[in-house]
């Protein structure tokens, strides 16, 4: 039997965040190259040409070749047992996208060298930013024209509010690409052409004081242009500070090449060395030890409908602390009742497999009979943790929902519900409305072609959809304001959610800033933190 301790430690888990198209995918398959998780790239993602690379687990999924739902990801590399959780991005960005978040303990930000932060890097960050994870940045394609990286380095901090810290440095970009400088080697890793598109590259290290090798490597003018950069970085920034890492506050930067493999082993090895094992958790206001042996888990996504034949549903755990094992007792807070797991599943690169053990920092998924909730705790028989909740997001899209025949009001109320429960979309009210009526919200457009399908093909319900051109919401926080008083204007609505809780749809950032203008003491929250510590 392995130590538990020792188990632990060497567990890292982190999701990579990205804009569509910035490399995500393209880094991800490279990590599990070097962990020899798979054999060759592109198998990661489904692209239209390739749908059912990692899951044919609805089908609409297949229909649009597209993977609608994040997986979890997990080898092994010089002795570490990394989960990456895979976020997804495209089209089907969605709420689960930033709650895979909560069960990271850092992130991996992918920034496409051309084009800085992007709109998708910027809602994620602030996801991460909120619970205080280290974030690591990995500037990609520095094989095709790139932006000046001063110039990078001055938006993440600008943009962000954190401190960067360049790990290494470009030098040239694009077809005059020559390699990176490490500054704590004070090296050159030379980008080889011959080695394009090999799985693994070689760089040829040499001193930056070894001027003739330097020269005959990328040129006189190159290395001049390097020797200032680098006496301008050694000079400006500040010193490296892994406690400021560890927080939050400073991002170590990479630049590099997940295309042409380059960079990327480096960055992992680094990575792995100054990201964290398992992060404690707070439970009702009590910091639960990773390396406590008592196990513990939260659900942070119900993925419904893998098999269709079944209906069922799997609950993905992230175990906070101690070791799962196949078969024992288990203890559902929420529900008040024990149960058996018994086949539990991991995500092993592309398939599923069911595991015996697992421990703080995996991801497990287990059947769902339709007990759990997002955020719901279950631990060890006679323990009494309840971790708090997960906040709910903003969405950003919603639209009018009716059914369309008006004898289905049962199935149509149950399946709202119980999409709704599983987190996929987020219903509100108009205040005094029936049920018949339903404003969704959703975090991404592709969740409205979700919901319409399931509602069809599970609960026999045709949907009428009419999007409304809403695209933010707040939750109002002062509990004892009546929003009937609210001065509001033609562009925001009020509306509730099923715990009664009041909110504010708006059309525009501007027009949030008017509510709070004409309402004095108004206070609006991005976030419905209700119940939850992150
Ligand atoms: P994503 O998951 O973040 O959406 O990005 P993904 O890895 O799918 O990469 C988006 C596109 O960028 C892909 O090209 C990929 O090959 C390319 N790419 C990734 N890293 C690099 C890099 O370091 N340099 C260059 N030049 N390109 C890079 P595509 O044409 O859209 O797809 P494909 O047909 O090549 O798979």
């Amino acid at each position: 039997m392995s130590d538990l301790s020792t188990e632990i430690k060497r567990r890292r888990t982190f999701a990579i965040i990205s804009h569509p198209d910035a490399g995500k995918t393209t880094l991800t398959e490279k990590f599990l190259l070097y962990g020899g998780a798979i054999q060759s790239a592109g198998s990661v993602k489904g692209k239209a040409s390739d749908k059912h690379a990692v899951s044919d687990w609805m089908e609409l999924e297949k229909q649009r070749g597209i993977s609608i739902t994040s997986s979890v990801l997990q080898f092994e590399y010089d002795g570490y047992c990394i989960n990456i959780l895979d976020t997804p991005g495209h089209q089907d960005f969605s709420e689960d996208t930033y709650r895979t978040l909560m069960a990271a303990d850092s992130a991996v930000m992918v920034i496409d060298a051309a084009k800085g932060i992007e709109p998708q890097t910027r809602k994620l960050f602030k996801v991460c930013r909120m619970r205080n994870i280290p974030i690591f940045t990995f500037i990609n394609k520095l094989d095709r024209e790139a932006r000046d990286p001063f110039d990078l380095l001055d938006e993440l901090e600008r943009e962000f509010g954190i401190g960067t810290y360049p790990m290494n440095w470009p030098i040239g970009c694009g077809q005059k690409f020559k390699g990176v400088y490490d500054r704590e080697a004070r090296s050159v890793l030379s980008f080889d052409e011959f080695y394009r598109g090999r799985e693994r590259i070689h760089g040829i290290d040499c001193d930056i004081t070894d001027t003739e090798k330097l020269d005959s490597l990328i040129g006189e003018n190159m290395r001049r242009d390097l020797c200032e950069q680098i006496e301008l970085l050694d000079g400006a920034s500040s010193d490296f500070d892994l406690e400021a890492v560890r927080e939050g506050r400073l991002s170590p930067v990479f630049f590099g090449s997940a295309l042409n493999n380059f960079g990327i082993e480096p960055f992992l090895i680094q990575f792995l060395k100054l990201t964290s094992s398992p992060l404690p958790r707070i439970a009702g206001g009590e910091t639960i030890d990773p390396f406590d042996d008592k196990f513990s888990a939260f659900v942070f996504k119900i993925q419904a409908n893998m098999n269709k034949a079944h209906r069922d549903r799997i609950a993905f755990m992230r175990i906070s602390s101690g070791k799962f094992e196949r078969g024992k007792e288990y203890f559902h807070v929420q529900g008040g009742k024990s149960f058996r797991l018994s086949q539990p599943q991991q995500m092993m690169a592309s398939e599923r497999e069911v595991i015996d053990e697992a421990y703080a920092g995996d991801i497990i998924g287990v059947f769902d009979p339709g007990i759990f909730s997002i955020g719901d705790t279950v631990c060890e028989k006679g323990s009494k943790i309840k971790f708090a909740g997960i906040p709910t997001f903003a969405p950003e899209h919603f639209a009018m929902v009716e059914q369309v025949d008006s004898m289905k009001r049962k199935q149509f109320a149950k399946g709202m519900n119980q999409i709704a429960q599983e987190g996929a979309i987020q219903i509100f009210f108009e205040p005094n409305s029936g049920l018949e009526r339903v404003i969704v919200g959703v975090v991404g457009v592709l969740q409205f072609e979700v919901l319409e399908y399931r509602l069809k093909n599970e609960y026999g319900c045709d949907l009428r959809r009419s999007n409304m051109n809403y695209s933010q919401i707040r939750w109002i926080k002062n509990k004892e304001l009546d929003p009937k008083n609210l001065k509001l204007s033609h562009d925001t609505k009020w509306v509730q959610d099923f715990r009664g809780n009041n909110l504010l749809i708006f059309t525009s950032e501007w027009s949030i800033r008017w509510v709070l203008e004409d309402n004095p003491g108004l206070e609006l929250l991005e976030f419905n933190q209700d119940d939850s510590e992150v």
